[in-house]
């Protein structure tokens, strides 16, 4: 039996009905983030559903850490990579 990889970080990205308007470019620069910093199967990016959270869209969560925030702007996703990804 193969052994699941477990990646360092996970970052769930809200794709519910509210903050789907904006998860498209929320998860681009996540992406980009985890390309350029040659993170990839060290970080994984994942869609979730909505989080009853939706007063504070776009919702964004970090795992393990249990971080959450909502009202991310491209500029905040990119800060909270550096500050919870990079910098750890
Ligand atoms: S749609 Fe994102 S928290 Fe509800």
């Amino acid at each position: 039996m193969s052994k699941i990889d477990i990646p360092n970080h996970t970052i769930f990205v809200c794709d519910g009905s509210k903050c789907g308007k904006y998860s498209k470019e929320i998860r681009r620069v996540f992406k980009d983030k985890i390309k350029d910093n040659h993170l990839k199967g060290e970080v994984i990016l994942i869609k979730m559903d909505c989080s009853d959270n939706c007063d504070h869209a776009p919702v964004v969560s970090f795992q393990p850490e249990n971080i959450w925030h909502g009202e991310v702007t491209e500029r905040k996703a990119e800060k909270f990579f550096d500050r919870y990804i990079l910098e750890r």
